[in-house]
């Protein structure tokens, strides 16, 4: 499977902060708010990778991430002029998707804990997957209706009246039909393609399934000055309890066995004395059988 991260918009809502930088890129806690939707993709074993940003921005997300070879996957970089729905990023990046299944995550969605996403990527077989998550202010987002018996029988982008409390958060799988679908779509009222209308295409073909996340997992759509804050609190409270980072894109790729130590290090080396690094420094004894590195090696890794 495929991946896409869906990081265009002008980010008027946290406007001024947005005015001369993509919101994603903003600092969540201690990294760019994108590294958290990259290491959920990469986490998911997902190592094809798109991203779309307006013209504007693309080449500081160039600058940021390369072409990911260095964290062995790949990256490519696709342009979204006009913010025209979130389904547009099926029609921006048809050459990337060719005919595989693609996941879609929102450059501001943050997940974290025991979301299965690996398993649930491995185990996809056709049709669309969106997931399901309890939320207190359901207004903000797209909604499921269920029926009596626990089936979705809708699902409703910003209700005035929400029909649950159960949100669809901004990560999605869909198959190869995604493209088509979204082809077909009419805009809505505020003139763009929605995501919501995809999935609803699916549910109409009895083809979406839906997950809903339990206890454990935390998740935040970061799109305003507020849950920013909180996103940015909530991690600095885990990786302190923890001493694990969380969206160390480095420290996942090495995990994944996507890159092997020396690559790391190589990694290492470009990366200036930093909390970042100190931490990846400090994670690094857990991959390496040889405990005992000369002390030259590890002041040149430590530089
Ligand atoms: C978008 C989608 C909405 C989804 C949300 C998740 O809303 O339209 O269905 O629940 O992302 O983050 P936006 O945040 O763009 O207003």
């Amino acid at each position: 499977m495929k991946g896409i991260i869906l990081s265009g918009g002008n980010g008027t809502r946290l406007y001024p902060s947005t005015n001369i930088i993509s919101k994603q890129l903003l600092p969540v806690y201690d990294k760019p708010m994108i590294y958290y939707p990259l290491s959920t993709l990469m986490l998911a074993g997902i190592k094809e990778v798109a991203i779309i940003s307006t013209p504007r921005d693309l080449p500081n997300y160039q600058m940021l991430l390369g072409g990911g070879t260095s964290l062995g996957i790949e990256i490519s970089y696709f342009e979204q002029p006009e913010p025209r729905g979130l389904a547009d990023a099926f029609l921006v990046c048809e050459s990337f998707i060719k005919d595989e299944n693609v996941a879609l995550i929102l450059g501001d969605n943050i997940f974290y804990g025991n979301t299965k996403f690996h398993e649930i990527v491995n185990n996809f077989s056709g049709g669309a997957m969106i997931f399901g998550y309890p939320v207190q202010n359901p207004e903000r987002y797209g909604v499921l209706d269920f029926d009596r018996d626990g089936g979705i029988k809708g699902i409703i982008e910003k209700p005035i009246q929400a029909p649950s409390n159960y949100a669809v958060p901004g990560f999605y799988l869909y198959d190869n039909t995604v493209v088509s679908r979204a082809k077909r779509l009419k805009p809505s009222e505020r003139g763009e393609i929605e995501i919501t209308d995809l999935n609803v295409s699916y549910l109409s073909d009895s083809s979406l399934n839906v997950q809903l996340l339990g206890r454990g997992i935390a998740w935040f759509d970061t799109g305003t000055s507020k849950s920013l804050v909180e996103a940015s609190a909530f991690l600095e409270s885990v990786e302190s309890v923890q001493s694990y980072k969380i969206g160390c894109i480095e420290e996942i790729s090495l995990r994944k066995k996507f890159i092997n130590l020396k690559s790391f290090d190589s990694l290492l080396e470009k990366i200036p004395p930093s909390q970042y690094k100190d931490y990846l420094l400090k994670i690094r004894p857990e991959f390496s059988s040889d405990s005992n590195l000369s002390s030259s090696t590890i002041e040149r890794l430590q530089s």
